[in-house]
């Protein structure tokens, strides 16, 4: 090689480096919306669903993700994360990291912590939080830590302007993640502010309403093929059918959410946001499948109704007040059932009986078809009386949760179904 190609490749090399190990606040005041720039994204999601948000990161055109602890990492860009906060079904929220460093103690938190450039993230007038999760013998407190940062945030924000932000923890405009495993902490924005299970379609919501983001990621997690008629008999306030009906429909999730908080950010480009919600689909004629609900509480389907009258596939979903077992079916029709009956946690049940019921149900009424079934109710799992094909352990907020699948047939004659080629999966 050539003396002069040699140190044309040296400084190639050391511009590549330098590129590499900058860290991403220092490119922060380049408005770099929409270009090649690579951030970290992490998506957080629910314990047992990171496959699950792998494959429907696949699914949206990212089939290079990494699988986390209750995570999922990809590489992007801003047009990235504001695309995947509008379309990521079993997302909770969205992460782009800021720095990552180590720390001898807790001093080197704030001082590491400072050389953030804060200002140029975000303006002043906005109200900010840092949240996340510590797990350091560095700190006695567990709660210190954010408060080192948060002071660290504010400094940044007196030494330039004299001025501080406000923090507020509730709906914070601007929020901070602050992730400390023993001396290695990362530093992220939660581009998306509230979680984003509060869609925003949610009006009216039951005693015991299914998370949205838990309802999606079942859904997901079973397989659904989006063309068998969908059943739940339990349908509450009506989150399964709901998401159920924006999955079938390709209608993001977060169509009706409006709060983001990568909206608060002083890189916010609205031209690109525009260009990704105003494109997104909403309008529906029709849905590819028939999707129904059903309650006891003619209250619940009022609520149900009430929800799904926002959306325009609203007037598809077919809803009626009745016990469950006034669900028939023809012998030879393919039924889908997805429900979350009464756990006897928050709503008052005689589970024994209740899951009994449910069983013989199953078994004499819904033959030749696939029931996915959500509850912590152990005494109830045992009443169904029906061997599950696949068990799968959730949670439903704190309460730990199975997610079983059982098949009916008619007799030893079993009709074909269009899920017959999925994995068993047992715990
Ligand atoms: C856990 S909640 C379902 C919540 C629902 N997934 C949501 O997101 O709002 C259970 C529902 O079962 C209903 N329910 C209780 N017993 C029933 C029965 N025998 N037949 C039909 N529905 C019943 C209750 O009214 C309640 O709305």
């Amino acid at each position: 090689m050539k003396k002069s190609e040699k140190i044309k490749a040296q400084k190639l090399r050391k511009f590549v480096l330098l590129y590499k190990v900058r860290p991403y606040h220092e490119k922060m005041e380049k408005k770099s919306v929409g270009n090649k720039e690579e951030l970290k994204i992490t998506l957080k999601c629910l314990f047992g669903f990171e496959q699950t948000l792998v494959e429907e990161l696949e699914e949206l055109g990212y089939p290079k993700a990494e699988v986390l602890n209750r995570a999922v990492r990809i590489i992007g860009t801003w047009r990235d994360v504001y695309y995947l906060n509008l379309y990521a079904r079993c997302a909770i929220s969205i992460l782009v990291e800021l720095d990552k460093f180590y720390i001898k103690s807790e001093e080197d938190l704030y001082r590491k912590s400072m050389k953030i450039k804060w200002t140029e993230i975000f303006d002043g007038t906005k109200t900010f939080a840092v949240k996340g999760a510590v797990f350091s013998t560095l700190f006695n407190n567990t709660q210190y830590p954010y408060l080192v940062v948060k002071d660290a945030i504010v400094d940044s924000f007196r030494n330039e302007f004299d001025d501080r932000p406000d923090v507020e923890l509730k709906r914070p405009q601007v929020l901070f993640d602050l992730y400390i495993k023993e001396n290695e902490v990362t530093i992220s924005l939660n581009t998306s502010g509230i979680p984003l299970f509060q869609r925003g379609y949610r009006e009216a919501v039951g005693e015991a309403p299914l998370n949205e983001v838990v309802a999606a990621s079942l859904i997901r997690l079973s397989k659904w093929d989006r063309k068998t008629t969908l059943l739940d008999p339990f349908c509450g306030s009506g989150t399964i059918l709901m998401e159920a009906a924006l999955l079938a429909a390709g209608i993001p999730s977060n169509i009706e959410r409006q709060h983001y908080a990568f909206k608060n950010l002083k890189n916010y480009d609205e031209t690109v946001w525009n260009d990704i919600y105003d494109n997104a689909p909403r309008n529906v004629r029709s849905l590819p499948c028939r999707i129904m609900g059903s309650d006891l509480s003619d209250e619940m389907i009022l609520k149900t109704r009430r929800n799904l009258r926002q959306m325009s596939f609203g007037r598809f979903i077919e809803t009626k007040v009745c016990s469950f077992e006034e669900n028939t079916k023809d012998n030879d029709e393919a039924i889908f059932i997805l429900t979350n009956p009464p756990y006897g946690e928050r709503l008052a049940a005689n589970t024994h009986e209740l899951y009994e019921n449910i069983g013989n149900w199953l078994k004499h009424t819904m033959t030749n078809s696939q029931a996915w079934i959500i509850t912590s109710s152990e005494e109830g799992l045992k009443s169904i009386g029906l061997r599950p094909s696949v068990k799968h352990k959730v949670f439903n907020g704190d309460l730990e949760c199975s997610f079983r699948m059982f098949e009916t047939y008619a007799g030893s004659k079993r009709t074909h179904f269009p899920f017959d080629e999925q994995e068993t999966e047992i715990e």
